[in-house]
């Protein structure tokens, strides 16, 4: 397990937990290696001040929910559904046309972060298809894994897309290293932009249990080794990431606040 976004964190149940619940708590403290509480009727004020902790989760009757100073962080597809119902109407998706996605491709997305990016590849890439993500924060890993295999969508569809999305707490320069030549179709970086839109970001509450940390030109080169057919980078459109890393291939909607930088390997 990696140290980042570990400290911090202190684990209970809602009110009066259900045996299941106390045993989610259990368990939950023992993968994150974080102290478990009792909740008795303690207010989370209260245990934020007594244990001067930030970051507290919460195994609710609905799954584990972490209330942050930044907001509250749990699993959900909001955005997800919208452009896989989007793409359902035949719409445009920008990241799936970066990446060219079709059914029964191979996706490997280094930084699975929300798994928005990840449920909506699954979904294109369907049963035939394969999505592997990795997260670096053993907090989001946990978050996110849990909701991938327990969250139930009214569309079987999607829940089935979810289901199939292999999660993996990894950090990605370390994953690839271990990885044969061109054994995904895509490889794809999602990183935490350099400058945040804090505004209208899904990700303030995961914020400070993220990693920050900016791609390696070197791993950048690992991910053109293991590509098939291109490594697709999301950032900030006008970012100089671009630049650094030495991507001269970028697309993006002309009034979108993100763009896509692509790398072909010529399939
Ligand atoms: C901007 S978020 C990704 C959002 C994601 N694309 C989505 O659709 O929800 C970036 C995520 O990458 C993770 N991350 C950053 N560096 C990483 C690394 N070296 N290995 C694995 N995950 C990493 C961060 O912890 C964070 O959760």
């Amino acid at each position: 397990m990696t140290e980042i976004g570990c400290m911090n964190l202190i684990v209970t149940t809602a009110f009066d937990p259900s045996p299941q619940m106390e045993i989610a708590a259990q368990d939950a403290a023992q993968i994150l290696e974080a102290p478990l509480i009792q909740r008795k009727r303690i207010s989370l004020a209260k245990i934020r001040h007594d244990y001067a902790l930030h970051n507290i989760l919460v195994i609710t009757r609905d799954g584990p929910l972490i209330h942050t100073p930044n907001g509250e962080f749990f699993f959900h597809v909001s955005m997800g559904e919208l452009r896989i119902k989007n793409l359902a109407d035949g719409k445009h998706d920008h990241m799936v046309a970066a990446m060219q996605l079709r059914s029964g491709m191979s996706v490997l997305d280094c930084t699975a972060g929300l798994a928005t990016d990840a449920l909506v590849a699954s979904y294109v890439t369907g049963e035939t298809g394969a999505v592997t993500g990795l997260e670096s924060s053993p907090i989001i890993a946990f978050m996110i894994g849990w909701g991938l295999q327990n969250f139930c969508h009214p569309s079987e569809q999607i829940t089935q897309a979810a289901r199939r999305v292999r999660l993996k707490n990894a950090d990605y320069a370390e994953f690839l290293a271990t990885m044969p030549n061109r054994c995904f179709d895509i490889v794809y970086f999602d990183p935490m932009f350099r400058h945040p839109n804090y505004r209208s970001s899904q990700l303030n509450p995961m914020r400070d249990l993220a990693d920050n940390r900016s791609i390696d030109p070197q791993v950048l080169r690992e991910a053109c080794r293991i590509a098939r057919q291109r490594v697709v980078v999301k950032e900030g459109s006008g970012s100089k990431e671009f630049q650094r890393l030495g991507i001269t291939d970028i697309i993006g909607g002309k009034y979108s606040r993100i763009a896509f930088g692509v790398i072909e390997l010529g399939g």
